[in-house]
């Protein structure tokens, strides 16, 4: 099955422009490729609610850090291309990385607030690449919406607020996480877990359930994130970069639910694989 690529912003613009002349809406998937069942449940959200569908692979150099995988980040292009067409998209944009980041390239988006805490501590300059490079796809498509996925919930938090404040047209949408039949919440770094270490990483969710259980039912957040800290390391992970209960919308600290709409956060490192999920306290 064959798939449009654009490999230019032009490119991509043009055809967009084509679309929206002719009444279609449409919808932009932004991801860093080695596609799963979360990124074609992101394709497939959007073709719920758009004509065309645009999916968009880029390992953003810039939410790297220095000692982090972006090396040996899996570059699957062909087989990633051929699962959105199977799923039905229309179209592929691939950039280089002289198209996003040509010569002289100097400007930063940074959302404050949202991004100091969880994983902006854990992964300094992390959440700044997130900004800039999908300030620039949502600027480089005009789609009508985007998709994102709720795993990454401080990342949706961060994109839907940078796109109100900078008066970005396209709609943000979240779109929940897609887990394996034990719950793990699905990502591209499971792939770097044996056998063994996906038994400890399937472990996260169920903590994190309990925990999110408990919280709701009156118990202090900060007294119970630290029991799922110390129950994550006894189930086998070798780090915990945080457990914490957040509001969901402004990500402040939350001691007690109380009725508030707010979530549990955690990160935590297994084998090669540093992994994070989040749920509902309710
Ligand atoms: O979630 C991701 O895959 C990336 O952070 C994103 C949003 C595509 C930006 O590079």
């Amino acid at each position: 099955m064959t798939i449009q690529t654009f490999r230019t912003i032009q490119e991509m613009r043009t055809q967009v422009a084509a679309w929206k002349a002719t009444g279609l809406r449409v919808g932009l998937v932004p991801t860093m490729g080695n596609m799963h069942e979360g990124h074609i449940a992101l394709v497939s959200a959007a073709l719920d609610q758009c004509d065309r569908v645009i999916t968009t692979i880029f390992v953003n150099p810039t939410q790297f850090g220095a000692n982090e995988d972006l090396d040996s980040y899996p570059k699957t292009e062909k087989s990633d291309s051929a699962k959105v067409a199977t799923a039905g998209g229309h179209a592929m944009f691939i950039p280089s990385a002289s198209e996003m980041y040509p010569a002289g390239f100097s400007t930063r988006v940074i959302v404050d607030g949202l991004t100091d805490c969880l994983c902006g501590i854990a992964r300094p300059g992390h959440m700044d690449g997130v900004s800039q490079v999908v300030t620039k796809l949502l600027n480089q498509a005009h789609a009508d919406v985007a998709f994102f996925g709720e795993k990454d919930w401080q990342q949706l938090a961060v994109i839907k607020r940078l796109a109100r404040d900078l008066d970005i047209e396209t709609e943000i949408r979240g779109v929940p996480t897609v887990r394996d039949e034990y719950g793990l919440a699905l990502s591209s770094r499971n792939g770097y877990l044996n056998d063994e270490e996906i038994e400890i990483a399937r472990k996260l969710n169920v903590i994190l359930k309990k925990t999110a259980y408990d919280i709701a039912a009156g118990g202090f957040a900060t007294d119970e994130c630290m029991k799922a800290a110390k129950a994550l390391m006894k189930s086998g992970f070798s780090h915990v970069d945080y457990v914490e209960c957040r509001d969901a919308d402004t990500l402040e600290m939350i001691d007690k639910a109380e009725g508030r709409s707010c979530r549990i956060f955690a990160a935590a490192h297994v084998g090669r694989a540093r992994l994070i999920d989040n749920h509902l306290v309710n």
